[in-house]
């Protein structure tokens, strides 16, 4: 009998020994002392037998039990520990890795222009305004001295509507930033001092042209404001905004029917393979009397002077960039070379 359950508990100390997770663990727990385990059976066989022969067997197959419950709680431990460690080693952080890194998001280069030029007319005293892009006949020619059928229209070839105004006119994608000074001027006293950057619109592509584009606004309206002041003030903002005091600046005389007399701004590429050639960065002049007169003004009493330069060319010339296209492709290893 001691022999016999000498026996098991030897059998059960190598069967513990070769466990190696928890399912066999639990199937070696159950075939020793499960419902159905060979201890169990062994105890059941002395039911039979009377009460002080129980007791002295009971005794004996107790110790056995112990024995194999003390082997089963050692695996147990033994296998929770394994089962830490490896969770350890597997999730282990290698803190010589070099990081991941952030990486950062970038103002686009028209964008960042925009803001260059918004920043340094605030400074000398202009405010910033913004308007519709969808704009009336009226706003974008007509009140700009451009009547219907006037040839000046087609300097800028239109994207219209199928919409119309109140007057029965089609609305059009404006093609310019100059409705701008009509919408301001005719509800804002003077002296008028703003500038007006955004979105333009004309049937137009190349290396040079977009159909979508961006244009600024400049608008000065007061009693003594002249052409010597837009020639000083628009030199002194290209000056901040390329950061030197050597420009190639020509202003080239050229037509526009709302100012007179006019001018177109040329400026020298410095830098890029355009190294040496002009390009035309803005449009300005003194404004002409009959579009002070559809502001709502005298123009007996009010002049001034109005500009309205492509933030693509301005941009262009700043960093060398040959091709305007570029700014709306989203290529990001050329975005990303602009963060200044
Ligand atoms: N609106 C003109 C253009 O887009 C530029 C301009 C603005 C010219 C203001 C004179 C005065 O070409």
């Amino acid at each position: 009998m001691i022999h016999l359950l000498d026996d098991i508990v030897k059998n059960a100390e190598k069967e513990f020994e070769s466990v190696k997770d928890s399912a066999s663990l639990d199937r070696v727990k159950a075939h020793f002392i499960g419902k159905n385990g060979v201890l169990t059976k062994f105890f059941k066989q002395f039911s039979d037998f009377d009460i002080e022969t129980k007791r002295q067997y009971g005794k004996l197959i107790n110790e056995a039990k112990n024995k194999i419950e003390v082997l089963l709680a050692n695996k147990k431990s033994y296998l929770q520990d394994v089962n830490i460690s490896l969770s350890v080693s597997s999730n282990l952080i290698d803190v010589t890795l070099p990081g991941r890194g952030k990486s950062f998001g970038n103002i686009h280069p028209i964008m960042r222009t925009q803001e260059r030029i918004e920043k340094i007319f605030r400074s000398i005293g202009f405010d910033v305004i913004d308007g519709p892009e969808i704009e009336t006949d009226w706003n974008n020619f007509t009140a700009l001295n451009s009547p219907i059928d006037h040839p000046a229209r087609s300097m800028q070839d239109t994207f219209y509507l199928n919409l119309k105004d109140q007057n029965g006119l089609p609305l059009l994608l404006r093609t310019h930033t100059s409705p701008m000074q009509v919408r301001y001027a005719s509800t804002n006293k003077p002296p008028i001092k703003v500038i007006a950057p955004g979105k333009t619109y004309r049937i137009d592509s190349d290396a040079t042209h977009s159909p979508m584009f961006h244009q600024v606004e400049g608008l000065w309206v007061s009693k003594d404001v002249s052409f010597a002041d837009l020639k000083g003030i628009y030199t002194e903002f290209l000056k901040c905004f390329f950061e030197t005091e050597n420009l190639l600046l020509r202003f080239r005389p050229s037509f526009f029917p709302f100012t007179e007399p006019s001018a177109e701004i040329d400026m020298m590429f410095t830098s890029g393979s355009n190294k040496g050639k002009w390009l035309e960065i803005s449009g300005a002049g003194q404004i002409h009397p009959n579009v002070i007169r559809n502001f709502g003004l005298n123009p007996e009493y009010y002049m001034g002077f109005a500009f309205g330069s492509g933030l693509e060319r301005l941009t262009m010339l700043r960093y060398g960039i040959t091709d305007l296209r570029h700014f709306y492709e989203n290529d990001l290893r050329f975005l990303n070379q602009i963060r200044n």
